[in-house]
C-alpha cells in the first residue's frame, strides 16, 4: 500500500478507539504490521519530568528516559524529529534491543505541550529514508488530530 492509503487506513482506525491508550496501543500495532524491517514501535510518555514507556511492540524496553537522553530524550526535548542511521555509531543512543542498527523518533506535541515521542527502530542500517519518515511525521499528526479531540 502506498503512503496516502495506508495513512487513510490508520485514520480509521485511530478514530475508533475509545481511549488514548488503545489508539496508542493500535497505532504501535499498525506501525509494526504495515512498516517491513522493524524490531520495536512505540511510545515514550512525558510525565511532565520524564519520559516513561507507553504501549508498544517489540521486545522489553527501558521504562524511563531523562529528557536530552538517548534518542528519545534528544527528539523531546528539541520538538524535533531524530533520524540516526547508524545506531552504533551514535554516543547518545541507549541499547534496548540489541538488534537495533537504526532508529527514527517523532515528538508527539498537542496543544503545545509535550505528550511523548513515538520512536521506531530496525535492525537495518539506514533504513529510515525521507518517504519513511514523512509517513510517521503524518501519522504522528493523525494521532494528535485523534488524541486532541
Ligand atoms: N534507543 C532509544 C531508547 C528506546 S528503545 O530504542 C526502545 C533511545 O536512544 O532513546
Amino acid at each position: 500500500m502506498k503512503s496516502n492509503e495506508l495513512l487513510q487506513s490508520a485514520e480509521a482506525l485511530l478514530q475508533i478507539q475509545p481511549n488514548a491508550t488503545s489508539i496508542l496501543a493500535n497505532a504501535s500495532a499498525f506501525i509494526m504490521d504495515t512498516l517491513t524491517e522493524l524490531n520495536w514501535a512505540g511510545f515514550y510518555l512525558y510525565d511532565g519530568k520524564k519520559l516513561t514507556v507507553g504501549p508498544f511492540q517489540g521486545k522489553v524496553a527501558c521504562a524511563t528516559i531523562e529528557l536530552g537522553k538517548g534518542v528519545c530524550g534528544e527528539s523531546a526535548s528539541t520538538r524535533t524529529t531524530r533520524v540516526v542511521d547508524d545506531v552504533l555509531n551514535y554516543s547518545n543512543h541507549i541499547a534496548c534491543d540489541s538488534n537495533s542498527r537504526s532508529e527514527v523518533v517523532v515528538p508527539i506535541i498537542i496543544k503545545n505541550q509535550l505528550f511523548g515521542v513515538l520512536d521506531v527502530d530496525s535492525p537495518i542500517l539506514s533504513r529510515f529514508d525521507s518517504e519513511t519518515v514523512s509517513f510517521l511525521e503524518q501519522f504522528t499528526k493523525l494521532l494528535v488530530k485523534t488524541i486532541d479531540i
